[in-house]
């Protein structure tokens, strides 16, 4: 799978992998990981966490994708078409403020997307999703439609999801990516959170 660090992209196979996840017992992924912020803010508070950013574009991860953390890896790829060095090896996935093909997938339950999420979880993982109203409204339905039909095909592939939350604009502020904070002094200041688990 490639992997990207600044500008530079490196090939790791599974065992290279292997040799660098192997002291974590928590290994995140971040999906549609955008300028890898998130990613970058977890790793240093979390040095006993191994925290892995994705995105099919890797231009906006120059900068943060450069930082020395040995917890933090970024993988250029799709989230239709997982690397299968993942599979079973995630604890915790996250998406936040989906748009594009990712949000699509959701949206539609796209088989691919779906099976790549159950097939790089581990059992029990959680998952945690940020879903914001301006997106939903460029795929053509409303915030709290969108959350119902992502909800829906979650459940259908065998996660477990508490209620969805609506988060205000001071949560957004607060949340550390770049999308929240553009989101939160933008027009549509609104987002719902879901999140839940994967029982095998
Ligand atoms: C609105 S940005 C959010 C970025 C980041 N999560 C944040 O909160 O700042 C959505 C991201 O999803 C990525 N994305 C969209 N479709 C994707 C796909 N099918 N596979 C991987 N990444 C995708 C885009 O490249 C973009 O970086």
């Amino acid at each position: 799978m490639e992997t990207i660090r600044g500008r530079t992209s490196l090939e790791i196979d599974l065992n290279g992998l292997k040799e660098r996840v192997i002291d974590y017992n928590r290994i995140a992924l971040d999906l549609g990981t955008g300028d890898g912020r998130y990613v970058r803010a977890l790793a240093e508070q979390h040095p006993d966490w191994f925290i892995i950013g994705l995105d099919a574009c890797r231009e906006n991860l120059r900068e943060h994708s450069r930082a020395k953390l040995r917890n933090m890896l970024f993988i250029i790829a799709s989230a239709q078409d997982l690397p299968g060095e993942l599979n079973g090896l995630i604890s915790h996935i996250t998406i936040n403020f989906p748009w594009g093909s990712l949000l699509e997938g959701l949206l539609t339950g796209d088989s691919s997307l779906m099976h790549g999420l159950e097939s790089i979880s581990r059992s029990n993982a959680s998952v945690d999703l940020h879903l914001n109203g301006g997106a939903m409204a460029e795929a053509g339905t409303t915030l709290e439609a969108g959350t119902e039909k992502t909800y829906d095909n979650l459940i259908r592939s065998g996660w477990q999801l508490g209620i969805p939350i609506m988060i205000n604009a001071s949560a957004l502020r607060n949340f550390p990516t770049t999308w929240a904070k553009r989101l939160a002094f933008g027009r549509d200041p609104r987002a719902m959170a879901l999140s839940g688990m994967y029982t095998r």
